[in-house]
């Protein structure tokens, strides 16, 4: 596994399971497999209606507390301070967990910066390690960071091969903010197995598209968190660090970018 350092000094996996849209059973067996693979970041949402399921393959896991990333999020039920303060106690409580490795506000709400001053309170309580926002594009990013304090730990933004979001990169990190990326095999809405410069790739390192795309991503320095529910997908999508591509190669790469997004519901 290969980490990045947050702003807090924290590492966080460069690669993590996403798991939107995994329930019940499904959930809890794909986590735990993940975590016997190697995995170590988990990414789940109170929108996800998982928590509880993320948290019992944590509990049946002999891997050490310390080791794992587990992150959450805050959605619009959390949409005050109030709301958010009960909000992060819901998810300790659903994960059962003592702490949270990093918990976002989901999306832009009306009140995220209400929400944000409870996930700082909680940060500083050590309920929660490390804080942060998702979907916020460049001028979102600029108007919450002048509002909120310490700046966000972790930026949550869809990213993939169509939309590369080099600027926002860009931004982030000249403001100590990570960016990861959801959605970076694009949800199987874009066809990678036959974009003929991810097959050459694939051709020449032995390794499939869906590992050129992630290790793309994670060699700019962006953290991904694939979801699948195989677990020959989820082996695949870990075997990322053991090749690297050329300065050349990621130009390639970088030249697939429309700058466009595949979701209509994340233009606020
Ligand atoms: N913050 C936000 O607003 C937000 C929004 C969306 C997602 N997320 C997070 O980001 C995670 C990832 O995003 P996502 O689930 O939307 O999409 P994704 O990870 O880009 O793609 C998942 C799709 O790719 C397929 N897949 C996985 N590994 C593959 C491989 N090696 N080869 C070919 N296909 C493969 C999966 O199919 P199978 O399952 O059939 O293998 C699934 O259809 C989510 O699970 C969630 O945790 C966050």
């Amino acid at each position: 596994m290969e980490y990045i350092t947050l702003n807090t000094g924290a590492r966080m996996p460069l690669l993590g399971l996403g798991t939107w849209n995994l329930r019940g059973d499904t959930c809890t067996s794909l986590v735990s497999e993940a975590l016997q693979l190697g995995y170590r970041l988990i990414d789940t949402a109170q929108m996800y209606d998982n928590e509880k399921e993320v948290g019992q393959a944590i509990a049946q896991t002999s891997v050490k507390r310390d080791d794992l990333f587990i992150t959450t999020k805050l959605d619009s039920r959390s949409n005050g301070y109030q709301q958010a303060c009960e909000g992060i106690v819901r998810s300790l409580d659903n994960l059962n967990l003592e702490y949270i490795d990093l918990m976002l506000v989901h999306e832009p709400y009306a009140h995220d910066c209400a929400m944000y001053e409870a996930l700082v309170e909680a940060y500083d309580e050590g309920k929660v390690k490390a804080i942060g926002i998702s979907n916020y594009d460049e001028k979102r990013f600029e108007q919450f960071i002048q509002n909120v304090q310490p700046i966000p730990m972790v930026n949550q933004v869809e990213c993939h091969l169509q939309f590369q979001k080099w600027a926002l990169h860009q931004k982030l990190k000249a403001h100590g903010t990570v960016m990861q990326a959801w959605s970076p095999l694009g949800q199987g809405k874009i066809d990678i197995a036959k974009e003929p410069v991810l097959v050459q790739l694939a051709d020449k390192y032995k390794k499939t598209p869906a590992q050129i795309v992630l290790r793309f991503m994670t060699q700019r320095g962006v953290a991904v968190i694939p979801k699948t529910k195989h677990i020959e997908r989820l082996e695949e999508n870990s075997h990322i660090f053991d090749f690297k591509l050329l300065p050349e190669e990621m130009r390639m790469i970088q030249s697939l970018d429309k700058g466009t997004t595949l979701f209509s519901w994340t233009e606020y």
